[in-house]
């Protein structure tokens, strides 16, 4: 294949990459735009590959079919709340395939302008950091590593020992172009990955990955620099962009800054700190009877989904809930949290598969106001999103993140297994507020038990 006609294609894998991420945008076009750039990566894989003679093309089929087959599988059988830990996965996978792609030219190459020697050094320092810090990551969120910060004394001067090392080597490798030099920064860039995500607590982990996904995304444009790939630059520098833009919502949305995340150690913070004296104050608990009751002669109820919907797999009941309210003329909306859930987007991509309609969805800024005016709030599995600490007490873990008002609506209906905590360890004062009401019980079942009791209402 010509470089001309190869060029041409790249852009076009590149338009495809971007039209998808505008589809991206809204739910109704996401799935075709989620298409449009798989097809993009598909020619841009396929060209590079024709380009160059590296491989013979049957050889690219057979990858092709592997990679699509386990790609498949896996977009198939793994369970939404595992989204994360796939997420890093796949970030580690893509940091490592740059480390390769930059170590393979630095290795077989011999005289390379100072320009590639520089990039070859960032995407692999960048890539392997990605590598490691990612299945370190993975082992958190998948419980094979400690979930708790784990560090090691002095780590703050090690780990700035190891950085000022990393730079040091990386200056030798361009300077020198010595090989052993150049398996020392891999090394030394592994290494530094590792211990700088193992002090960082699992509830931290969503962020990292996310800021993970950014680095990538940086090591696959360093890589398309190294190599002289227009697709890989513009797709790593998409993946990095777009990666940078997701982790400032989520710092933001938990009010944090992502200094603290990376350095701040919340995790250890909240588990020291401990869940304090949860259950030692009275609270109101209800049965699906007197849930109903409210349900069912309300005006209006705003339904605030949590990580507990996801888990009970509880939207299709919830929905059903919904459609029997609406008949009875109660206006039910839905308010959705941005870190609702464990992912961006866990709340919308849950209900949406229940077909609850878009326009039923509010985001926070959108339907804040709207609480002291409804009758009911009927949080099903959030909890930290709903914490009014978060709002009122400044001695609070969580203080000044943003939460939905629920404790302002007529009555509050929370619906989980026990007064546990959430994802941040902490009490939620919600729970013993006069005009809350606790129905203990598994999100799916405390569902089912409601449709049935409003059908008898
Ligand atoms: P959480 O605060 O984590 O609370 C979820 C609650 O669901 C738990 O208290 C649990 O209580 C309940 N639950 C679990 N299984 C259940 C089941 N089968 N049926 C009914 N309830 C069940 O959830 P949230 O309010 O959605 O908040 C999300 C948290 O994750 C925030 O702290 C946020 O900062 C953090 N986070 C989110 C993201 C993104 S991007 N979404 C990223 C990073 C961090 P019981 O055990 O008593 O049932």
């Amino acid at each position: 294949m010509s470089a001309t006609l190869a060029s041409f294609f790249y852009l076009v894998a590149a338009a495809a990459f971007i039209l998808g991420l505008k589809q991206l945008q809204s739910p109704v076009t996401a799935r075709r735009g989620n298409q449009l750039a798989a097809l993009g990566m598909l020619i841009a894989i396929v060209v590079t590959l024709l380009l160059t003679d590296i491989i013979s093309p049957w050889i690219v089929v057979a990858g092709l079919v592997v990679g699509g087959a386990v790609g498949g599988f896996l977009a198939r059988t793994v369970e939404m709340t595992a989204m994360p830990q796939l997420v890093a996965a796949f970030n580690g996978f893509g940091g490592g395939a740059s480390a390769l792609v930059a170590a393979a030219e630095f290795l077989t190459s011999d005289a390379l302008p100072l320009r590639t020697d520089i990039t070859i050094v960032l995407s692999t320092v960048i890539g392997a950091v990605t590598f490691s810090g990612s299945f370190v990551a993975f082992g958190k969120l998948q419980g094979l590593v400690s979930g708790q910060p784990v560090g090691y004394p002095g780590q703050r001067f090690g780990d700035a020992l190891l950085a000022a090392a990393v730079i040091g080597l990386g200056v030798w490798v361009v300077v020198g172009g010595s090989t052993p030099a150049f398996w020392l920064l891999v090394l030394a860039a592994l290494t530094l990955g590792v211990v700088r995500v193992l002090p960082i607590g699992g509830a931290d982990m969503p962020v990292v990955i996310s800021f993970l996904n950014a680095f990538s995304g940086i090591a696959a444009s360093m890589a398309g620099f190294v190599i002289e790939s227009n697709a890989l630059i513009i797709s790593g520098a998409l993946v990095g962009a777009s990666g940078l833009i997701l982790t400032n919502i989520m710092v933001k949305a938990m009010n944090r800054s992502l200094g603290n995340v990376l350095f701040g150690a919340f995790g250890a913070a909240a588990m020291e700190g401990g869940p304090g004296a949860i259950g030692e104050k009275p609270v109101r608990s209800a049965t699906a009877d007197d849930a109903a009751v409210t349900l069912a002669y309300a005006d209006s109820v705003i339904v605030v989904p949590g990580y507990g919907l996801a888990v009970a797999q509880a939207q299709h009941n919830l929905k059903e809930l919904a459609n029997l309210l609406e008949e009875r003329n109660v206006d039910v909306r839905y308010a959705i949290h941005p870190v609702a859930g464990r992912m961006p987007g866990h709340m919308n991509v849950l209900l949406a598969e229940a077909d609850v309609e878009y326009d039923k969805l509010y985001d926070l800024d959108q339907i804040q106001e709207d609480f002291p005016r409804s009758d009911v709030a009927l949080v099903v599995g959030a909890n930290d999103v709903v914490n009014p600490g978060a709002r009122d007490d400044e001695t609070s873990p969580i203080f000044g993140m943003p939460i939905l008002d629920v404790d302002k609506a007529t009555t509050c209906i929370v619906i989980k297994r026990s007064l546990s905590p959430g994802f941040a360890g902490i009490d939620n004062p919600l729970f013993y507020l006069d005009n809350t009401l606790m129905f203990f019980s598994d999100a799916k079942r405390a569902m089912t038990d409601l449709v049935a009791a409003v059908k008898e209402a």
